[in-house]
């Protein structure tokens, strides 16, 4: 039911932990499930990823889908860092089981709120960053119907 890859990130996922002093750091929950996610940047003055990490009380696919993402943004810029998408997530992931694809939102939004938070910190508006819902699950229900 689950590629390689994502079994490797779920067994041994990447960059689990916290940020001490975080650029940015961001929590987002999905209700319907009542999974957690958050992620914690570390942003240089270039405006570079440095690090990333995140913590969560998720699913397996949250987990997986969550180191994926986290490596995926490390050395990035913000702007690159909006293109890692769920999509090119499970992309990297060599894909998800459909009803898993919302727990790879999950990761995305996090790291947008983190970014969001990073945003505020420092007084600047990231372009192409919308607001972060801290409940995904209401996103969900507006795509759905
Ligand atoms: Fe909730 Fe996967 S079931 S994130």
């Amino acid at each position: 039911m689950y590629s390689e890859k994502v079994m490797d990130h779920f067994q041994n996922p990447r960059n689990v932990g916290e940020i001490e002093n975080a650029s940015g750091v961001g929590t987002v929950g999905n209700a319907k499930c009542g999974d957690i996610m958050r992620m914690y940047l570390d942003i240089d003055d270039n405006g570079i990823i440095q690090d990333c990490k995140f913590k969560t009380f998720g699913c397996g696919a949250a987990v997986a889908t969550s180191s994926m993402a986290t490596e995926l943004v490390k050395g990035k810029t913000i702007q690159e860092a909006l293109e890692v998408t769920n999509k090119a997530v499970m992309e990297a992931l060599d894909g998800l089981p459909p009803v898993k694809v919302h727990c790879s939102l999950l990761a995305e939004e996090a790291i947008h709120a983190a970014l969001w938070d990073y945003a505020e910190k420092n007084g600047i508006v990231i372009e192409g960053l919308d607001k972060p819902v801290s409940d995904i699950s209401e996103h969900e229900e507006e795509e759905e119907y």
